[in-house]
């Protein structure tokens, strides 16, 4: 016999001739034969078996009807098929079954053909569905939050809170921190979970076709348009519509969308027919908006019209506890994907890793670890393995001068990174170091604690080189690692 798996038959029926003779039917067939004589028996042998596929159901059971068996079992939330079997099978209870949830109905005499054609049916449709809910599982890991910080759970608390309301959501914070991820959080804690969740990335859709992307149009509308076509608000009536980058949105295209906010209206393009929609409006962004608004690409009507329940999407430097975790789960998941075993990382590895700014943020992180995976042939990726900028023994943030407020915090950032990289230079060896600036080394010990600069005993090692304008909250840092390749 072939290796493939044995799917297992429960045969329910007080006669034990029939007993007898499906058993040696399905066991020739290469079944695993499970029987029971009577409902009770039967009740608790699926509740024993672990992978029952299919029962075969007597309908007239000493004690307990069949149908009532039959009506208990579909309760359950992962009963196998059923078919029914009947002696005095008459059309009456042969629908009563089909109605509970029965896959087939059997008349007996049984026949061996007609008996197995069923069994066979019944289990390729069961096993349609495990895939279909394998495929479902899989796509719901794949748009999984991950997160233990603080700042996570915070954020975890606002959706669960917001998300069963119909507010307008507006999501926002830097490019690959997850916006996309919270907004289908958002829809599937929602009452319209079960209803569409449509995506719609305004920047990637050009600007003569984003307004019938998004409210449809009617034949002949423009140039092109030679058939009717619905827009995105009315394909998710009932659910929820995500628009992403909505900061790249034009003038005239927004203010359509501030009427279907304010009104639930959409209007498709070349109609004069106002239709109403029911959805639910999530918004994501990068830029800011407020400089958006000042430089006149955004309106602040729209602005404060989804300013209501924003939501911020922390950077990864802002929660780098959760880099361990994070890539502990994304190991999982493109180590499944590739039917890969999974690797460990060293200590040194992920130490590395905690102190990399993470710029491209979690989106990075991912990309790196799925690279990792395919690229390092150890079952352990060690530090040597990781790309030189995050080896780096240091990342220095130096935003940009222009994001600079004050010349006191110009000075500082000034000041720490030219001591960050001479301490560098000098193998992170104090005196040394002090020497070669031409200071007391009790100045230098000063201005490592100013700046947070901690070194590791002996080693001489940064252990977390927090930056100055991360404890204000700068956006966009550089790392010196990437500068200096
Ligand atoms: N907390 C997280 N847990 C698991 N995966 C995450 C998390 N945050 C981000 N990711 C993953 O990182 C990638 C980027 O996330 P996402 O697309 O949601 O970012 P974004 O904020 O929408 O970025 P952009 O502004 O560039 O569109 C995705 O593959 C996403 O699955
Ligand atoms: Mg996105």
């Amino acid at each position: 016999m072939s290796n493939r798996r044995k799917e297992k038959i429960l045969v329910v029926d007080d006669e034990e001739n029939i007993r007898k003779s499906l058993k040696m039917i399905l066991e020739y067939e290469g079944y695993n034969f499970l029987e029971a004589a009577d409902a009770e028996e039967a009740i608790d042998i699926i509740e024993e078996t672990i992978g029952l596929d299919l029962v075969l159901l007597d309908i007239k059971l000493p004690g307990r009807d069949g149908l009532d068996v039959l009506a208990e079992l579909k309760k359950k939330p992962y009963s196998p098929e059923i078919i029914m079997i009947s002696g005095h099978g008459t059309v009456q209870s042969a629908v009563e079954a089909t109605k509970l949830g029965a896959f087939d109905f059997l008349e007996k005499p049984l026949h061996r053909e007609r008996v197995l054609i069923s069994i066979r049916n019944a289990l390729s449709q069961n096993k349609m569905l495990y895939e279909y809910q394998d495929l479902r599982k899989k796509a719901e890991k794949k748009y999984e939050l991950i997160g233990n910080h603080s700042l996570m759970k915070k954020l975890w608390q606002e959706i669960l809170k917001i998300a069963p309301t119909n507010a307008t959501i507006f999501i926002y914070g830097e490019s690959g921190t997850g916006k996309e991820l919270i907004a289908r959080a958002i829809h599937n804690h929602s009452m319209r979970a079960k209803e569409k969740f449509i995506q719609v990335n305004c920047a990637a859709i050009p600007e003569e076709l984003i307004e019938s992307e998004l409210f449809g149009h009617v034949k002949g509308a423009f140039t092109g348009a030679t058939e009717k076509k619905l827009g995105k608000f009315e394909l998710a009536d009932g659910g929820t519509v995500f628009l992403d980058e909505i900061g790249d949105m034009s003038l005239k295209t927004q203010a359509k969308v501030l009427r279907v906010l304010e009104e639930g209206e959409v209007q498709k393009v070349g109609s004069s027919k106002i239709n109403t929609v029911d959805v639910r409006v999530i918004v994501a962004t990068n830029k800011n908006l407020i400089k958006e608004i000042k430089d006149g690409n955004f309106r602040e009507d729209l602005y404060f019209r989804l300013n209501v329940v924003p939501l911020y999407s922390p950077p990864l430097r802002e929660k780098k506890e959760d880099i361990p975790i994070l890539i502990d789960y994304f190991m999982g998941f493109f180590s499944d994907e590739n039917n890969f075993r999974p690797k460990k990382f060293s200590d040194k590895a992920i130490e590395a890793m905690m102190k990399y700014p993470w710029k491209g943020n979690v989106r990075e992180l991912k990309n790196l670890i799925e690279r990792l995976i395919i690229t390092t042939e150890a079952d352990i990726i060690d530090k040597k393995d990781l790309p030189e900028q995050i080896r780096g023994e240091m990342h220095i943030y130096l935003p940009d001068v222009k994001e600079i407020k004050s010349i006191k915090e110009f000075r500082d950032l000034a000041e720490k990174e030219f001591i960050l990289s001479k301490l560098e230079a000098n193998n992170w060896n104090i005196s040394q170091t002090a020497r070669e600036i031409d200071t007391p080394r009790s100045n230098l010990y000063k201005k490592l604690e100013q700046y947070g600069i901690k070194i590791k005993a002996g080693v001489g090692e940064v252990v977390a080189p927090s930056s100055l304008h991360e404890d204000e909250g700068e956006e966009s840092p550089n790392s010196r690692g990437q500068d200096g390749r």
